[in-house]
Parts: structure tokens; C-alpha cells; sequence
């Protein structure tokens, strides 16, 4: 896929004089809570004849978070414009301050057409965190904030240019080789994290269940690791496959199971477990029979998010060479009412033999995700981990701050915590055991879709547990993650791409990979 912008980052080792760097945006941190000027923006501040100062005491910028200020430059400083961010109260900041504050400074520069940008924001965090670390949330931000989707505005002014080049600079020659460690695993996740947003993006008349598989085939074509198997309608009915084809039957598209695998090439670490992502692939979520409201409804062209974040998973594991086997399970289809849709009644047989009694055809999500996960377990898989935009009520205990986090195993809890407070995409754990098991039986199937009205995220996942045996699972809930409604100090609206850092991040923890 083409990228919409092409970024291009760089490590920049500069000479002494940064004030005088030349740049169109020269980005500088500051927190909220320190006093005065540090050396650099003293610096800048003399050049600019005091406007820093000026700006600081006149309480136009107080270096809140997700806040900025511009001050142009002149002939004394090598930046056009010198861009302060701010950070935040020094004691809160954590790797998101950076990641957000280099985002916030790419999207701006992509709103003012910069073509070049410099970045300083590892500076007055001083020792605080690893520089490679820094370096790698720099990259992530980067990606992050200068993200935009107009593959379909024809109007050939639309306000951007196709090329952005950052550099993080830094005068000291120990600091960028650290920093760039850290830089290059960040371009490829932020790069991940932009393809799936892309994906995520177009609607559901430009991708439906062949066309995503027609991406996986591609990515697979792409990395000699990745390998692609897709079963359509004939393959799925043989290999009994229930749950995928009753959701798909309502649509003139076809629903698909898509199979990923990442070998590595080298030897594996020794007693690294094999993982299974799962990811739910809606092309279209009209909730079926059991139709939907027309308000919003075109916000669930997005209910493939689950799906396409293991797919930008799956590229960045690819492209990182990570030393574990990684399945990437996407079953998908598109949710229609019609003639020959599934209806609330039917008992549907899912490709774990288990009987499923559909009270709802638009709680679909986890129609499809059974399969998926019932294929993991047969693949011997020692872990699944599977990502979905599965229910409203997720979004409304969470809201639009942290997906719901449900678990069968402690230890992956945990790991999956490290990584969301590494990567900045939060996670809450929520319950999903035997109380919230017990409302999904049927008097007549194995299961029924539906709980009751109450604690609907977690019956979900309830479900979903039936289907792991033994096999240690995690859910993610990411309803309402996947979306910004609105733009962003730091990143546009539309697809999130939640997920690519969030699981890139676990896996490359737990193949023990540093940064
Ligand atoms: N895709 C939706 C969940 C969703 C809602 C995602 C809002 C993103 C934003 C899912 O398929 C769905 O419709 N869930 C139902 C389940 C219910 C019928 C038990 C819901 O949440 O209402
Ligand atoms: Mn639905
Ligand atoms: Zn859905």
C-alpha cells in the first residue's frame, strides 16, 4: 500500500549550535511546573530578542499537555518557526509525553506545510528515561501525528504536501546512537500503525471480507517470514465453520478467514511460547436483522479494527524480524440484513462443535471470533490474545480512554499491562468468569449470544472464554478505541489504529528484545 504521507526520519548529529540549526520547525519541550529557561531555549530566547520570555509571562503558554505555541524566527536562528510543546507537570511525564508531544509537532507541521521539522524533546527530560526508549516513542509520534486520510479527496489542493523529513537532533554523538536504536523499531511500528489506519479507514463499499484478505495475501507477498491462508465460502463450509458464514450470509459480499503466520527465519529463543492473535473483522457492522439506528451507523465501517490491528501487528512483527511464532487470525465479514441473513433463533454449529442460539444477530462479533479462536486452539497455539470493537457497553464503562482488558491467566495480564503502559495504549481489567459465564447458556444450544441487559462486556467476553479450553487467552475490548470522533493537538480523526503498538510492543517484551 502506498503511504498517504511519506515520512521520512531520520537521527540528525548536529553541531553545537542548535539555536542556529537550520529547519522550517525547530520543536522544543517544555514542562509546566520548572521555572525559567533551560540552555537551549535561553538561547533561542536571546536570538528571538526576548519573545519566549514574552510569551511565557503574558500566560499565553503555560506548557500544559497538549497545548503549543509557535514563534517565527529570524535571521539569528536557523528555524523558520520554533515550536514550543508543552509537557506537563515534570513528575507526571511519562514515554506518552514524549510520544503525544512529538505527535502534536508533526501535526502541526503537516497543518503549516513544513517540509522539515527537528526535534529536541528528549532534552529536558534528561536522564529520566532510556534514550532508546525515547527515541522509539519519537518515532511512534511521529507517525502518529502527521497521519491523514484523503486517499479519496480528488481536489489536488487539499492542503498538505506528500513528503514530511524529521530529524531528532542532538549535538552529543553518545546520545544519537542510543536515540537511534531506539528510532528504527519506532518508524516500523509507527509505519505499522499508519497502514492500519489506512485500512481501517476506507469504507465498507472499498473493503469488504476478499478485499482484506486480498491485503494479507500482499503483506505476505511482502515479508519472506509471512505466510497467508484464506478459506472462502466453500472452504469454510467444509471445514465447518458456523459462526463465520451465519454472519456473512446476509451480505453479496462473502465473508473470509484469514490465517497468518510469521516463521522466523533464525533460530527461536528456547521456551518462548507460540502466540495467537485473533482479530474481528467486520467490514460493516448494519447489526443485521437485529438492525442498528441510523445514527452513527456509518462509524461501524470501523468494526474491523480488531482485524486490521493484527494485520499491522503481523507487518511489524514481519519487518522487526521478531524470534517467536506469531499467528495472525482474522476472520471476516460483513453484517447484512436480507434473505438469506442468520435470524435471531437460529441455532448456529460453530467450528468448535459447540451450538450456538442467536438471540441477536447484531452481537456478532463474537459469532466470528469463536472460530478464529477455536482455529488458534487447534494450531496448538500456547497463547491467544484477541482484539475486537466488541461491545457498546465496553465504551460506555471505559469510554474513549482504555479498552477492556478480560483474561483467563495472571501472568499475561501483567505482561499485557507492561505493554500498554510501554506502548500508551491503555488497558483496564475487567471480570469474565463463572457469574457472567452462566447468563450465556441456552435451554436449547451450548450458548446463546446475548446476556442479560447488564455488564455486557464481560458477558462477551464470557463467551468468548468457552471457546479457549485450556489455552491461556486475553480479550480486548476496544470499542470506542477505535475512533477519534474529533481531531486531535496531536492526531487527526477517524481510525485510531489502537492495537499495532499495544501488541507489537507485548510481543516484542516477550521475545526479549530491548527496545
Ligand atoms: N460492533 C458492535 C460494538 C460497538 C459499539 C463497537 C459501538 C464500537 C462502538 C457490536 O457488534 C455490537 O453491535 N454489539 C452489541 C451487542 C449486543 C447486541 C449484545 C452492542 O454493543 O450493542
Ligand atoms: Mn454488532
Ligand atoms: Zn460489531
Amino acid at each position: 500500500m502506498k503511504e498517504i504521507i511519506n515520512v521520512e526520519l531520520k537521527m540528525r548529529k548536529v553541531g553545537p549550535d542548535v539555536a542556529g540549526w537550520k529547519t522550517d520547525m525547530l520543536v522544543v519541550g517544555r514542562f509546566s511546573d520548572v521555572e525559567g529557561l533551560d540552555k537551549l531555549h535561553k538561547e533561542l530566547n536571546n536570538r528571538l530578542d526576548g519573545a519566549i520570555e514574552r510569551l511565557i509571562k503574558l500566560g499565553d503558554f503555560e506548557a500544559k499537555e497538549e497545548t503549543n505555541a509557535i514563534i517565527y524566527g529570524n535571521e539569528r536562528t536557523g528555524a523558520k518557526r520554533v515550536l514550543l510543546v508543552g509537557l506537563g507537570e515534570k513528575k507526571k511525564a511519562t514515554l506518552d509525553t514524549v510520544r503525544k508531544a512529538a505527535a502534536t509537532a508533526a501535526n502541526r507541521a503537516v497543518a503549516l506545510k513544513a517540509e522539515t521539522v527537528s526535534l529536541t524533546l528528549h532534552k529536558p527530560f534528561g536522564g529520566r528515561f532510556d534514550l532508546a526508549a525515547m527515541g522509539r516513542a519519537m518515532a511512534e509520534g511521529t507517525y502518529f501525528g502527521s497521519y491523514r486520510y484523503d486517499e479519496f479527496v480528488t481536489d489536488s489542493e487539499n492542503g498538505r504536501l506528500d513528503l514530511l523529513k524529521v530529524g531528532v537532533i542532538d549535538p552529543d554523538s553518545a546520545k544519537t546512537r542510543k536515540l537511534n536504536r531506539g528510532l528504527s523499531s519506532g518508524v516500523v511500528i509507527g509505519k505499522a500503525q499508519s497502514y492500519a489506519r489506512t485500512l481501517a479507514n476506507r469504507p465498507a463499499n472499498v473493503i469488504n471480507p476478499d478485499a482484506l484478505a486480498a491485503e494479507a495475501k500482499k503483506l505476505a507477498r511482502d515479508y519472506k517470514s509471512l505466510s497467508c491462508t484464506v478459506f472462502d465460502k466453500k472452504q469454510l463450509r467444509a471445514k465447518g465453520m458456523g459462526g463465520v458464514l451465519a454472519v456473512g450470509s446476509g451480505s453479496k459480499s462473502p465473508p473470509r478467514f484469514i490465517a497468518l503466520k510469521h516463521t522466523p527465519a533464525g533460530k527461536l529463543v528456547r521456551g518462548k511460547p507460540s502466540v495467537a492473535l485473533v482479530g474481528k473483522a467486520i467490514t460493516f457492522d448494519s447489526g443485521g436483522l437485529s438492525i442498528k439506528p441510523a445514527d452513527k451507523m456509518d462509524e461501524m465501517k470501523l468494526d474491523k479494527s480488531g482485524g486490521i490491528a493484527v494485520l499491522g501487528t503481523m507487518k511489524a512483527v514481519a519487518e522487526l524480524a521478531l524470534p517467536l511464532n506469531i499467528y495472525g487470525i482474522i476472520p471476516s465479514a460483513e453484517n447484512m440484513p436480507g434473505g438469506s441473513s442468520y435470524r435471531p433463533g437460529d441455532i448456529v454449529t460453530t467450528y468448535s462443535g459447540k451450538t450456538v442460539e442467536v438471540l441477536n444477530t447484531d452481537a456478532e462479533g463474537r459469532m466470528i471470533l469463536c472460530d478464529g479462536i477455536a482455529y488458534a486452539v487447534k494450531q496448538k497455539c500456547d497463547v491467544i490474545v484477541d482484539i475486537a470493537t466488541l461491545t457498546g457497553a465496553c465504551k460506555v464503562a471505559l469510554g474513549q480512554y482504555m479498552a477492556g482488558l478480560m483474561s483467563n491467566d495472571d501472568k499475561l495480564i501483567k505482561q499485557l499491562q507492561k505493554a500498554a503502559q510501554d506502548s500508551g495504549e491503555k488497558v483496564w481489567l475487567m471480570p469474565s468468569g463463572e457469574e457472567y459465564a452462566k447468563e450465556m447458556k441456552s435451554k436449547i444450544a451450548d450458548l446463546k449470544n446475548i446476556g442479560s441487559k447488564w455488564g455486557g462486556a464481560c458477558t462477551a467476553a464470557a463467551f468468548l472464554r468457552q471457546f479457549t479450553g485450556d489455552t491461556k487467552w486475553a480479550h480486548l475490548d476496544i470499542a470506542g478505541m477505535d475512533i477519534f470522533t474529533k481531531a486531535t493537538e496531536f492526531t487527526a480523526a477517524g481510525s485510531s489504529g489502537f492495537g499495532v503498538r499495544l501488541l507489537t510492543t507485548y510481543l516484542i517484551n516477550l521475545a526479549g528484545k530491548k527496545t
